[in-house]
């Protein structure tokens, strides 16, 4: 703990001065800047504005690492503060956006007491207002501490980006998850070109990852007319997530970024992707492992579209490695749905637990009409 706690500190400070080149922590999106004591009664933050450049509503605690509640020492992993978002609370910062543009979020939360506890996350104004659930249920890291990413489209230049914490059953207050290291980055989706008609096939475009966090992002599962934080991609699952890692702390196959699958056969991620129907197709992409000690002989990541699906088996040692794959199908309608998902379930082999699995990485698809497709085999 002591030792992630470490980690996060550096990894804040070095995220702060990337704030001002616009991608990186909202102001005071690590709380670092205290509430005056005269609105707070205790832990509990009861002046709306008192935590600076935050809004709160509800029963939001301001939590000090190390502090105990309820007979139970807090651990806060990630710099000297967070909030711990109670029951039906919330907090919002109003952003400076450009109107227009797209936008993902990215902050870190770990849960407390609750087997399963859900996150509201929305701007306003935005689509219809209504906000976005995040499940936060799984634990995806040793230390409990998750990074989750979300996106918007900016309706207008100034909208107010808020966390709430659902007002579900009769929860103890005490028991909310609790918040920290809020970041932005602006999204910038490259374009489907003729070389790939994939958006976004090497995932290099994708939410912030907080310079030296060691955990990845974590892309929630989203509905289909969703902003993705991942650029052309979908997660499609009930409550399961994809993670988003970096070269500087996972290999990685291709360019900087890549997705692990870490949630089996209950997760995939999906492109839907204009084809013409009869043309002859090309799936091309690389399958490996992050040298994050998930070793399995083999993993299995499972590809598919409409007409046709792959098993594509990968030797993890755990070490890092990457093998290249394709398939080849005849799109019979005029969009066509690429599908990756991992056949097992995996974790990591230091005993934490830690889920793991394969990476899945530049991905091209190809397609050309028939009578071309016979022109080059002659
Ligand atoms: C805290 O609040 C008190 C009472 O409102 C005020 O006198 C004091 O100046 C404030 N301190 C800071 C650091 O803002
Ligand atoms: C602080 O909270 C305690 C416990 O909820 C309550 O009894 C007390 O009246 C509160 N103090 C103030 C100044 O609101
Ligand atoms: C494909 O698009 C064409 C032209 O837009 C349309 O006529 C046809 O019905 C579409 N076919 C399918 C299967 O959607």
């Amino acid at each position: 703990m002591m030792l992630n706690g470490a980690l996060f500190l550096l990894a804040c400070a070095a995220a702060r001065a990337a704030a001002s080149a616009g991608d990186g922590p909202l102001l005071n999106g690590n709380f670092e800047y205290s509430p005056n004591r005269s609105q707070m009664n205790g832990t509990r933050v009861t002046g709306a504005s008192a935590i600076p450049y935050w809004k709160v509503t509800g029963f939001v605690e301001y939590i000090e690492s190390g502090a105990r509640q309820g007979g139970m020492v807090l651990t806060v992993p990630e710099g000297r503060h967070a909030v711990q978002l109670g029951a039906g609370s919330s907090i919002r910062q109003q952003l400076s956006v450009t109107r227009g543009k797209y936008y993902s979020i990215t902050f870190s939360a770990a849960r407390t007491c609750a087997q399963s506890e859900r996150l509201k996350v929305s701007v306003v104004p935005g689509d219809d207002d209504v906000a976005d659930e995040l499940p936060i249920q799984t634990v995806y890291t040793s230390s409990g501490w998750d990074s989750y990413s979300w996106a918007f489209k900016a309706k207008q230049g100034v909208v107010s980006f808020i966390i709430h914490h659902g007002d579900d059953h009769e929860e103890d207050p005490a028991c909310g998850p609790i918040v920290d290291c809020v970041a932005m980055r602006a999204l910038n989706p490259p374009r489907a070109t003729h070389n790939n008609m994939l958006v976004n096939g090497d995932f290099e475009e994708g939410p912030y990852i907080t310079p030296g966090s060691p955990w990845g992002v974590l892309v929630p599962p989203m509905d289909e007319d969703d902003t993705s934080p991942l650029p052309g991609w979908m997660v499609m699952s009930y409550s399961k997530v994809v993670k988003y890692i970096d070269s500087a702390h996972f290999r990685v196959p291709h360019g900087a970024r890549a997705v692990e699958l870490v949630a089996g056969v209950e997760v995939a991620l999906v492109q839907e992707v204009a084809t013409v129907p009869g043309s002859s197709c090309r799936l091309q992409f690389s399958v490996g492992d992050a040298a994050n000690g998930c070793v399995a002989s083999p993993m299995r990541v499972q590809v598919a579209t409409a007409r046709g699906s792959k098993s594509v088996p990968y030797n993890s040692k755990g070490t890092g490695g990457y093998a290249r794959d394709a398939l080849d199908f005849t799109p019979d309608g005029n969009s066509t749905r690429v599908v990756f998902y991992s056949a097992g379930y995996h974790t990591t082999s230091d005993g934490s637990g830690t889920l793991c699995g394969p990476v899945v990485d530049d991905v091209s698809l190809v397609c050309v009409s028939r009578p071309h497709a016979r022109r080059l085999l002659r």
